[in-house]
C-alpha cells in the first residue's frame, strides 16, 4: 500500500478536520503513505483529472484540528447512481468515481460520512472493487452500529449554549423560548441538549405530543410562580395533523423546517403565553468541534488507517464500550437508529419533570 484518499460526505458537522488530520499522520508516520484528500466528495472523483490535494504536514500545522465543517468540501446531493445532470436527466456516474480512484493510483479510500454516503460508497466500492473503510459521522447520531457519531458532540454542545442563552431572555420577558433543532428523523440533539440545558418541555419525532400536554406543563410552571420556561423541538416533529414542517428552497430543495414556529402558533392561539421561535439551523454543524469530538475523530482516523493497512476492508470504525471497534460497513448502514423507547435518557428527562409528550 502506497497512497490513501480521503473524502467527506454528506452534510458536514465538527470534528471532520480533526478526523483528517488523524488519519494523515497516522499513514504518514506509521506506514509511509502518500495521502489523498478528495475535494467534493464523490464529486472530487468524477472530475477529470480528479480535484484532490496532497496533503502534507504543513496543511496540519495551523487551526484545522479546531474549526468545524470540512475543509476537503463535501456533498450531500445527488445520488451517484443516479446523479441529476441539471438538464433534467439522469446519469449514472460511479463508473467515473471507479475510474477517479484508479486514476489516482489509490490503494485505498477512507470514507468519512453518515448511513447514506456510507450505503452510496459501499455501494460503489462493491462494484468497482474499490478497498474502502468507513468513519461515521452525523450530528443526527443516528447511525446504530456506534454509540457515537462524529459531530453530534459538538451539535449537542451548540443546542446546549443556545439555551444558556436564551434562558437569560426567557426571564427576561417571561415568556416561552422555543428552540428548534436538526437531527432529521431522530430525537437525539433535542433529547440531550434540552436535558443538559434544563428545558422545560422536549419535542422529539420518536413521542405523540399535544399542545394541550403543552400547555398543561405550561400552565402548572405557571402555578408555581414561574412564567418563563424553555423548549427544544426537533425538527422532524410532525404538526398534530401528523405532517412534517417542511422548507422549500427556491431550487426546489426541501428540508424540514418550521415546526418550531407551528407549535408556538398553537400556544399563542389557544392561551396568553408569549412565545419566540430560535432556528438553530446550520450552526449546530459549522461550530467549531467540542474535545470530545476531536478525541473520538482522532481515534477513528488512526484506526480507520490501521483497519487499510492491515487490508481489512469494507470495515467501519465505531465506538462501542469506550473503545474503538470495527463492524461490516453493512451494520453503519443498517442500524439506523432513533431515540428507542428505553433510552435511559427518556426516564432521566421525565424524572426531571420536562414534558416529552403523552404516553
Ligand atoms: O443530516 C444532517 C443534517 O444537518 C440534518 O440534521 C438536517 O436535517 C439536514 O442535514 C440539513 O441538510 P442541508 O445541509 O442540506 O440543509
Amino acid at each position: 500500500m502506497k497512497r490513501i484518499g480521503i473524502l467527506t460526505s454528506g452534510g458536514d458537522c465538527g470534528g471532520l478536520n480533526a478526523a483528517v488530520r488523524s488519519i494523515f499522520y497516522r499513514a504518514k508516520d506509521k506506514y509511509n503513505l502518500d495521502v489523498y484528500g478528495i475535494l467534493e466528495g464523490t464529486v472530487g472523483l468524477m472530475e477529470r483529472p480528479p480535484s484532490y490535494m496532497k496533503l502534507d504536514y504543513n496543511t496540519f500545522s495551523g487551526q484545522l484540528i479546531r474549526q468545524g465543517g470540512t475543509f476537503l468540501g463535501t456533498t450531500n446531493k445527488g445520488n451517484p447512481f443516479k446523479y441529476p445532470m441539471g438538464d433534467g436527466t439522469f446519469k449514472d456516474r460511479t463508473v467515473e468515481i471507479i475510474g477517479g480512484y484508479h486514476e489516482l493510483g489509490l490503494d485505498g479510500l477512507i470514507v468519512i460520512g453518515g448511513d447514506g454516503s456510507m450505503k452510496i460508497l459501499k455501494d460503489i466500492a462493491d462494484k468497482g472493487n474499490l478497498n474502502i473503510v468507513a468513519i461515521p459521522k452525523t450530528i443526527d447520531n443516528d447511525v446504530g452500529a456506534t454509540e457515537n457519531s462524529i459531530g453530534f458532540h459538538t451539535a449537542v454542545d451548540v443546542a446546549t449554549n443556545a439555551l444558556d442563552n436564551l434562558q437569560f431572555t426567557a426571564a427576561s420577558h417571561n415568556r416561552t423560548m422555543i428552540l428548534e433543532v436538526m437531527g432529521r428523523d431522530a430525537g437525539h440533539i433535542a433529547l440531550n441538549a434540552g436535558i443538559a440545558g434544563g428545558a422545560d418541555i422536549i419535542l422529539i419525532p420518536e413521542i405523540k405530543y399535544s399542545i394541550d400536554g403543552i400547555i398543561k406543563k405550561l400552565n402548572k410552571l405557571n402555578s408555581y410562580g414561574i412564567k418563563h420556561s424553555l423548549m427544544v423541538v426537533a425538527e422532524a416533529v410532525k404538526k398534530e395533523d401528523g405532517e412534517h414542517s417542511l422548507i422549500t428552497f427556491a431550487d426546489g430543495e426541501q428540508r424540514l423546517g418550521g415546526i418550531g414556529s407551528y407549535v408556538s402558533e398553537q400556544i399563542m392561539k389557544k392561551t396568553d403565553i408569549e412565545c419566540r421561535v430560535t432556528t438553530l439551523g446550520h450552526v449546530q454543524r459549522g461550530a467549531p468541534p467540542t474535545t470530545s469530538d476531536r478525541i473520538l475523530a482522532s481515534a477513528f482516523g488512526v484506526y480507520a488507517v490501521d483497519l487499510l493497512a492491515k487490508k481489512k476492508f469494507d470495515r467501519m470504525v465505531a465506538w462501542k464500550d469506550r473503545k474503538v471497534v470495527d463492524f461490516p460497513i453493512e451494520m453503519g448502514i443498517k442500524t439506523y437508529r432513533q431515540v428507542e423507547k428505553e433510552d435511559s435518557l427518556l426516564k432521566t428527562a421525565r424524572a426531571l419533570g420536562i414534558y416529552i409528550g403523552d404516553l
